[in-house]
């Protein structure tokens, strides 16, 4: 059960519940992008999200790559471990686009040979910038094993998640994945979802994510609603 709220962000409400080692995490329908500049609100947003989100970590929790997950305790509400967030947002890049664009000279839709893994402090007040590891350890943000595990960690799950979506008619050109310290282990944390992956479908080529918000490509609900039906279609039944 829901007890004070801890925190909010942009699309998430995290509650602390009656035990201290867990919270519940609420899916909300708000939209942000451009560091907050550009404000909405999908109807149901939150619902997809957080069942695609729970699909993802399921999935990731049967390959042997430990979540932060616990279960759901209704349509947008997830309950999940209380971990100490890593400061660092880590987004394996199979496909240019966005600001890897803007940022060198990458032509949008260029495949990479191989998996390009960026890290970015995570932090509002300093606009992301890029990490590397030695900036990570001098911030204090984490130590080289950790990071080197997190590296790992994320490449296992972008080629899991890759052939997963691959299957249900998606490409995956980024995401986005960030990790948490419990009990002396690493686990992934916050969410997967339309809001924190880059989605094209493979047939048409059309952005099934943020991306649609961010540059106005059309109706956000129902292209979410899509991509639910191919990953969760159970909530359909
Ligand atoms: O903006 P950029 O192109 O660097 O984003 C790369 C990927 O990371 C995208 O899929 C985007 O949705 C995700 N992302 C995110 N949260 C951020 C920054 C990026 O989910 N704060």
């Amino acid at each position: 059960m829901k007890k004070e709220e801890l925190y909010s962000g942009k699309a998430k409400t995290i509650y602390k519940t009656e035990d201290p080692e867990k919270l519940i995490s609420v899916f909300r329908d708000s939209l942000t992008a451009f560091d907050g500049k550009k404000k909405s609100e999908a109807a149901k947003k939150g619902y997809y999200n957080a069942q695609i989100s729970r699909k993802i970590f399921e999935m990731l929790e049967e390959e042997g790559i430990p979540t932060h997950y616990i279960g759901m305790e209704s349509g947008n509400e997830m309950l999940v471990r209380a971990v100490e967030i890593i400061l660092i947002e880590v987004i394996p890049r199979n496909i240019a686009a966005g600001s890897i664009t803007r940022k060198y000279p990458i032509e949008e839709g260029t495949v990479f040979k191989k998996p390009v893994l960026v890290m970015d402090y995570k932090s509002d007040e300093h606009g992301d910038p890029m990490l590397n590891e030695d900036i990570a350890v001098a911030l204090g943000i984490a130590t080289y094993e950790e990071i080197a595990q997190i590296r790992e960690m994320a490449l296992k799950i972008n080629e899991i998640l890759k052939t997963y979506l691959d299957e249900k008619g998606f490409l995956l050109p980024d995401f986005k994945l960030e990790f948490g310290r419990v009990d002396g282990k690493i686990v992934v944390a916050d969410e997967i979802s339309c809001d924190t992956c880059r989605l094209w479908d493979k047939s048409t080529g059309q952005s099934m994510d943020k991306d649609i918000f961010r540059f106005d490509k059309g109706d956000l609900s129902k292209a979410y609603e899509e991509v639910a039906k191919r990953i969760v279609p159970e909530i359909f039944e």
